[in-house]
């Protein structure tokens, strides 16, 4: 048996997966930034479907998703406390590829954010979603609708394809348009006993665009340098968005040998493709926001030929490019 599969551009559709949500079901549905496993994040034993649909270890916490403007449940519902940094975030990027790590309102179960005192929340800028989310009426906690451990899903079929008939219900909005993960934030108090915003998961929202907003250069944090060093964000684990085919991260595809054996995900058109056995141009102009778009796309069709091995050409290290890069590296590590 298969998930059922709607369109999200059908009203009914939208109004069925609520109520799916309400009784304690699950629901993929499109996001801008990824695919979303969602379930009533108020009831503890629809999160546990969750993690179980998944085979996400426990220690991992869910993104809590909010409809945003002055639509029910609101930000109170599971937030305790708003930063003044966290607010002005909030202002700037919201609807849209941010979350933001905060301390957690009672009302939040413990499966949620995996025992932490806070809960991470995002208000998604994508229609569908937002209509989705205001028709439930309860906040949704939604991981990436993919395997633990696996490449996100940016359309429909990519979840079907994963999980199958563990979701009750897939809500069809067309593939994503950013295509990576949002960005997560999250407020540390340092000596002074001043909070100052951490980036945990480098994501859509640039740090420079971060930086931008609160006028002040901010830390991004990517989690993996020294495995024995405590996760300040438990899902940011070394290996993740991974192929099953090995792959290695190269400067240039020109330093690939043998190519001919190997996969090539390259951001730019390289000097000699023909080398390879099989080669997934991510932009012809240079464009970070067209490569972030199909970058998940390309490396599951990489991964689906069943060559011993792929590599891929490092992004530049600016902007979206970052955040690329930051998920090749956990796609790369052994
Ligand atoms: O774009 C996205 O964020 C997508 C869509 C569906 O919204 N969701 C997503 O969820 O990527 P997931 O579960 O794949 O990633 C959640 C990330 C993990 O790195 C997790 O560790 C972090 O958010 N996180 C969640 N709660 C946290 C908390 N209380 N403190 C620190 N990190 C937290
Ligand atoms: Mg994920």
């Amino acid at each position: 048996m298969t998930a059922r599969l709607l369109s999200a551009a059908d009203p009914a559709a939208i109004g069925e997966a609520a109520a799916v949500l309400r009784e304690g079901g699950l629901v993929a549905f499109g996001t801008e930034t990824v695919y979303g496993l969602g379930a009533n994040a108020l009831d503890p034993t629809a999160v546990a479907k969750v993690f179980a649909a998944k085979d996400r270890p426990r220690f991992d916490p869910l993104i809590v998703h909010l409809p945003g403007g002055d639509d029910a449940p609101g930000l109170a519902t599971v937030v305790a406390d708003l930063p003044d940094d966290a607010r002005a975030l909030a202002e700037r990027f919201w609807p849209g590829p941010l979350t933001l790590v905060l301390p957690k309102a009672a009302a939040v179960p413990d499966l949620v954010t995996a025992g932490l005192g806070s809960v991470a929340v995002r208000v998604p800028a994508s229609e569908p979603a937002r209509a989705l989310l205001r028709a439930a009426g309860v906040p949704v906690a939604a991981p990436s609708a993919n395997r633990f451990g696996g490449i996100s899903p940016t359309t429909a079929a990519h979840v079907a394809e994963g999980l199958g008939e563990a979701v009750d219900l897939i809500l069809d909005a067309g593939p994503c348009e950013v295509g990576i993960e949002s960005t997560v934030v999250g407020f540390e108090t340092d000596a002074g006993g001043a909070r100052r915003p951490v980036v945990l998961r480098p994501g859509a929202v640039t740090a420079e665009a971060l930086g931008a907003a609160l006028g002040r250069t901010i830390e991004v944090r990517t989690g993996n340098a020294d495995p024995g060093a405590a996760q300040t964000s438990p899902g940011s684990l070394s290996r993740h968005y991974a192929p099953r085919t090995p792959l290695t991260l190269v400067d240039d595809a020109e330093e690939v040998e043998a190519a001919g054996a190997c996969g090539l995900l390259a951001f730019l058109p390289p000097p000699r493709p023909e080398r390879f056995a099989a080669c997934e141009t991510l932009s012809a102009t240079g464009d970070l926001t067209e490569a972030a778009a199909g970058f998940y796309a390309a490396l599951r069709r990489l991964d689906a030929l069943g060559l011993p091995r792929l590599a891929a050409v490092r992004f530049p290290p600016h902007g979206l490019g970052a955040a690329l890069n930051d998920r090749l590296r956990r796609a790369a590590a052994g």
